[in-house]
């Protein structure tokens, strides 16, 4: 298990789903997943779910 967003709990595995199902946006993977709407302000998550979207899209 790898998780991106501490915050909320969110894996990667379910970032990469997000983002097949059309999410290529950060805005878009956290409206599906929740990942960077945690305490931090996506200030811990969000450089990894915006390399995820360029590596999955
Ligand atoms: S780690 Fe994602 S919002 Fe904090």
């Amino acid at each position: 298990m790898d998780l991106i967003c501490l915050c909320k709990g969110v894996e990667k595995d379910t970032i990469i789903n997000a983002i097949k199902d059309g999410a290529d946006t950060f805005e878009k993977v956290r409206e599906a997943t929740g990942a960077g709407t945690g305490f931090c302000g996506a200030s811990r998550c969000r450089a990894r779910i915006e390399a995820l979207i360029e590596d999955n899209k």
